[in-house]
């Protein structure tokens, strides 16, 4: 099992790197793959199609997601924020029913703000969105900052449990023939006409 992570900050090896490498040890404790996937200004100044498609074949080949950004004016950093409402839109087959999960870094505020963005494309694809044991959240300007907030570093650890522990058991269901929610085919009103 594999779970792609996506690094929504414009440094590469910074605090978000910090905190999704923390994901990424603990589900390989748990003997699970994952790839941390450096989106880049390449999302606002370059080729965002082949950006998006880039990460849609990495997402296919996945059974879950972790999304993680830098708080940037108490949001999302638009490089991760063209990134999502590109992939997001569509069926979303290759997103639908797999486990995922926001993680937001900051100095000081706008984390909640941040997540709350990030998990809302999560529950728009019926994504099983995981938790921990407090919102996910580090703190600090640079990663030796992030290595010194062992709350939010423990709060990331019990993510990367949780998500492992989801993933097997949906995988545990599928190999004992539980099968997947019958879809339905979208009701797509607006408020003035049916
Ligand atoms: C353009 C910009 C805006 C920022 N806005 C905020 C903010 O609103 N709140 C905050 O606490 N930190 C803010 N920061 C600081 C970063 O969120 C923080 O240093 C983060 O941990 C950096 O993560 P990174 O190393 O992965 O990029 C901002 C940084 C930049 C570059």
């Amino acid at each position: 099992m594999k779970v792609l992570m996506l690094n929504g900050s414009r440094r590469e090896k910074g605090c978000t790197y910090t905190a999704l490498s923390e994901v990424a040890s603990a589900l390989e404790k748990e003997g699970i793959e994952s790839e941390i996937f450096f989106v880049g200004e390449q999302a606002v100044k370059g080729d965002i199609d082949s950006l998006v498609k880039t990460i849609k074949e990495k997402m296919e080949k996945s059974d879950g997601l972790v999304v993680g950004s830098p708080v940037y004016f108490a949001g999302p950093t638009a490089e991760i924020k063209a990134v999502l409402d590109r992939l997001f839109m569509g069926d979303g087959s290759f997103l639908k029913l797999k486990p995922a999960a926001a993680v937001a870094s900051a100095r000081r505020g706008g984390t909640t703000a941040t997540l709350d963005v990030l998990n809302k494309y999560f529950s728009y694809a019926q994504m099983p969105i995981v938790s921990s044991r407090y919102w996910n959240m580090v703190h600090g300007s640079t990663p030796e900052d992030v290595e010194q907030d062992t709350e939010g570093l423990q709060i990331i650890r019990v993510l990367g449990k949780n998500m492992a522990w989801l993933l097997k058991c949906i995988e545990a269901g599928k190999n004992n023939g539980i099968p997947a929610p019958e879809a339905e085919d979208k009701i797509f009103t607006n408020f003035i006409k049916k």
